[in-house]
């Protein structure tokens, strides 16, 4: 490998470092940064995936062009998407500075990518990624890594902004239980970070999309973390399929699967591979929470 070669791969490497991947990850980025980086086609490639990705820096409505347009997204483990992420790291960091965020508070919010190369090998069993679809909403610049949420400004059909809000799984990067304590703390975190960051884009409320929101999981789990995570919520009436999600954030596994084979070491596994086992189904809800609850009523 020729020096300069070499040093942007140890630049690639060391992106990844402060972005939380795992020591496994980082040993087998390393040859495939290489590889690509060797070849002029895959090179010319990566470029070009990292300029559209740069053209979403700043743009929160996820609306410009979609960097891994024209890319078959499983052939190659989402490697290409994966380096051109790690490539523009830094200029998602630079815009949030610009902003007011710290700068280690910046590569802590796009940590997720760390998350989601182990998501990868959980579930494919190898190095790769994905879920680059989701990143493009990270690598926009106004997704945050706060305490043990994570949330993003989206603007809901209808124009209005909210904040909304995601669940790592717990093994993740600093995350471990949900409990009522480390959610209430996020929450009341993140009301400051964007207020502060992202004054031009004022919100009021938490919003969340998730299978975790389901009615029908909380009466599962009484007296859970997931439960009364789920009972914060004021509920809409829309309601999704969420068999897969279920058997995905529980099991870590995607279609097709058996439910008599999923494992029921826990009461969440006994609860999803029961009901699937029965034919019936979970859902995907969708709910809100009023940012004045964490803000000592303060709008
Ligand atoms: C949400 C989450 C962090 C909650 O974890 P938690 O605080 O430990 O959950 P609870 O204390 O309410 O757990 C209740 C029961 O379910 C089990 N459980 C919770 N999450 C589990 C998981 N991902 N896999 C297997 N079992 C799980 C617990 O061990 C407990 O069972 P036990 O009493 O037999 O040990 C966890 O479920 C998770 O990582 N989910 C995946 C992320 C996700 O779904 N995000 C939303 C995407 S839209």
């Amino acid at each position: 490998m020729g020096n300069d070669l070499q040093d942007v791969v140890a630049t690639v490497v060391g992106h990844a470092r402060r972005l939380s991947f795992r020591e496994a990850d980082l040993l087998d980025l390393a040859p495939v940064a290489a590889d690509v980086l060797a070849d002029a086609g895959r090179s010319a490639e990566l470029a070009e995936c990292g300029e559209r990705l740069r053209a979403g820096i700043g743009r929160p409505a996820v609306d410009g062009p979609d960097p891994w347009a024209d890319r078959p997204d499983v052939s190659d483990d989402g490697l290409l998407p994966l380096l051109a992420l790690l490539v523009v790291a830094p200029e998602v960091v630079a815009y949030q500075v610009g902003r007011g965020v710290a700068e280690e508070q910046a590569w802590r919010n796009l940590a997720d990518l760390g998350q989601q190369v182990w998501v990868h090998r959980l579930v494919h069993g190898r190095f790769g990624l994905h879920n680059q679809g989701w990143l493009r909403i990270v690598w926009s610049g106004a997704f945050a890594w706060i305490g043990r949420l994570q949330f993003n400004l989206q603007r809901l059909r209808g124009g209005e902004w909210v904040l909304s809000t995601h669940i790592p799984r717990r093994g993740s990067e600093g995350s471990g239980a949900l409990t009522p304590e480390a959610v209430d703390e996020s929450f009341a975190q993140a009301a400051r970070y964007y207020a502060e960051h992202f004054p031009d884009l004022p919100t009021t409320d938490f919003w969340c999309r998730s299978w975790l929101l389901a009615p029908e999981l909380a009466a599962a789990l009484p007296g859970s973390n997931i439960a009364a995570f789920q009972q914060r919520w004021d509920i809409d009436d829309q309601v999704d399929d969420g068999d897969d999600d279920a058997v995905y954030f529980t099991f870590a596994r995607r279609p097709p699967y058996d439910p008599r084979r999923l494992p029921r070491t826990t009461r969440l596994e006994r609860a999803v591979a029961s009901r699937l086992e029965l034919g019936e189904h979970w859902t995907i809800r969708r709910g809100r929470i009023a940012q004045t609850s964490f803000s000592g009523g303060q709008p």
